[in-house]
């Protein structure tokens, strides 16, 4: 099946499955655990080092059946060959979407017909070897002849959030003596107060922006070039040792003023949100240096080959895309948590929420008509056991249907048995304690726990780049499953356009307002004045 005219709902499986939904709420997930000997075995998988636990879910082996049929008579098959093998599936943009490109080898690449990409990968990611192992080796010197100590990533969204989550999390592996700082935000304190806590002779800036057009990038771009200009006595720091410049369009950095030996490059075919695998990731080869950071784009193609290549049923990334179509589409659930066990993993579900809600917040089809049910779920989340004690209550007794990811490393070189024990037990507790629930009739209702509430438990032995990258590898590959069942374009973000252009029309005071926001606009100017203007 292509994609031309698809639609989910007009299928007989989704009547079906629309009349199992109506009973759905009479079945509880702790009796089918019970009452079948062989569920646990049945509704797990395991994959690029991670292990998925999904019998905790409200789906019956009916349910399960149904939607593998819903796969089977979607446009997923030919989707996906097209996004290997470099179609321009993202067609409003008319480009291929190429992420797994950046972690495939090159005799694959060849086989998918992909030769140049290939090449151009390869020559990028001598590049980023180059590059960290200078600046790890300390050879990479400031316009003072001083060796680097502190790197500053200056990106928003997809150039910042996958590197500074892939930073955080293998921490373990990270260079003694270098520290990654990361600035997205255009708040001008986020800057002002990282360039006050470094020395500018051994600081390096990278400018990550696809475009290179990108209002907060620049802005801060600008005032840490000032910043090395006014400290260092430089005439322009952007053509100094002090900036290196990542983007897709290399006229734009140069025109910057950026030093075309300090540019690195990637392609309008890597969506901004999927360019962590690409010299995005520079400042993450510098941190936890390159064997790692291949290390990482290995555990991420394991998981592409597996998407690739496994059935449905035995599929990690479609097996999770069907069940939140289950309860997205049939459950009226509206949003996913995703709680990881893991300090290091904070910033996931922030990098989540762009990969998930920016990729498939959408509500026109392929085909350029309104869907016909909803897409792309609220992604939210927070480390455990922190979220236990806020928002913990609404999953337990709250009134919304919120099915849950947890995600558990078994064991933890950077914590203690003692510790590692309690987290751990904790997240299993509280998948056991929201499907069981507690029933006293003696007790008033307040007291009760209705349970029945859904979650998939994710575990890895240990948190490596290659778990990480298979991780959000996965993650990758179920909101494109979602896409392809939904027939929405999952690559482009033209919502966001919107917005970008009437701050702009804003700062420059060319637009008619309403009389809210021109109400509110004159108490800005009244206090700041033209500042910025
Ligand atoms: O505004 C959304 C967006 O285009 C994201 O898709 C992207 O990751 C982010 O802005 C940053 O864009 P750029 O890398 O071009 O600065």
């Amino acid at each position: 099946m292509n994609s031309q005219n698809y639609d989910i709902t007009a299928s007989s499986v989704w009547d079906a499955l629309q009349r199992l939904a109506e009973a759905a709420p009479g079945i509880r997930i702790s009796d089918l655990i019970q009452q079948d000997q062989d569920r646990v075995d049945n509704y797990s998988l395991e994959s690029a080092g991670l292990f998925l636990d999904y019998s905790k879910n409200l789906v019956t082996d009916q349910v399960m059946e149904l939607l593998l049929e819903l796969v089977a008579e979607s446009p997923l098959e030919d989707q996906r060959e097209k996004l290997f093998t470099g179609e321009k599936i993202n067609i409003t943009e008319q480009r291929p979407v190429l992420h797994t490109a950046l972690r495939a080898s090159s005799a694959r690449l060849q086989q998918d017909g992909l030769d140049r990409s290939s090449e151009l990968i390869a020559g990028q990611k001598l590049r980023i070897k180059a590059l960290s192992d200078q600046i790890r080796s300390r050879a990479w010197l400031g316009s003072t002849g001083k060796p680097v100590t502190d790197i500053v990533n200056l990106g928003i969204g997809g150039s910042d959030l996958g590197p500074k989550l892939a930073c955080e999390a293998l921490k373990e592996f990270s260079h003694e003596r270098i520290n990654c700082h990361f600035v997205s935000n255009v708040d001008g304190e986020s800057i002002h107060s990282t360039l006050k806590m470094l020395e500018p002779e051994t600081t390096l800036v990278m400018v990550s922006s696809k475009t290179f057009t990108t209002q907060e990038t620049l802005l801060n771009a600008q005032t840490a070039a000032r910043w090395f200009e006014q400290r260092l006595g430089l005439v322009n720091a952007y053509a100094s040792p002090h900036f290196i410049g990542v983007t897709a369009s290399r006229q734009n950095a140069i025109k910057l003023g950026i030093k075309e030996g300090n540019i690195l490059e990637f392609w309008d075919w890597v969506g901004g949100r999927y360019s962590l695998w690409s010299t995005i990731g520079l400042s993450v080869a510098i941190c936890i240096g390159y064997d790692n950071f291949e290390r990482m784009l290995a555990g991420a193609q394991q998981m592409d080959i597996h998407f690739r290549e496994s059935p449905a049923r035995e599929n990690m990334p479609v097996i999770l895309a069907l069940l939140g179509v289950w309860y997205s589409n049939f459950l009226a659930a509206e949003s996913h948590a995703v709680i990881p066990y893991c300090e290091r993993m904070l910033s996931l579900p922030s990098y989540l929420q762009q990969l998930d809600m920016e990729s498939n917040g959408k509500g026109v089809t392929l085909d350029n008509k309104p869907v016909n049910c909803s897409t792309g779920p609220i992604i939210w989340g927070q480390t455990g056991t922190s979220g236990q004690h806020s928002f913990f209550q609404l999953l337990h007794q709250g009134t919304h249907l919120i099915p849950i990811d947890f995600i558990g490393l078994l064991g933890d070189d950077l914590s203690s048995p003692e510790h590692h024990r309690v987290l751990m037990v904790n997240m299993l507790a509280q998948s056991a304690a929201l499907m069981s629930g507690k029933q006293d009739s003696a007790l008033p209702l307040y007291r009760n726990y209705p349970g029945n509430k859904p979650s998939n438990v994710l575990l890895m032995e240990k948190l490596t780049p290659e778990t990480f990258g298979a991780l959000i590898a996965l993650y990758e590959h179920k909101v494109f499953v979602q896409g392809c069942l939904w027939n929405i374009n999952s690559f482009d973000q033209w919502g966001v356009e919107l917005g970008k252009a009437l701050a702009n029309s804003l700062l420059e005071g060319d637009t008619e307002l309403d009389r809210s926001t021109s109400g509110l606009m004159e108490k800005l100017d009244a206090c700041l004045g033209s500042v910025g203007n």
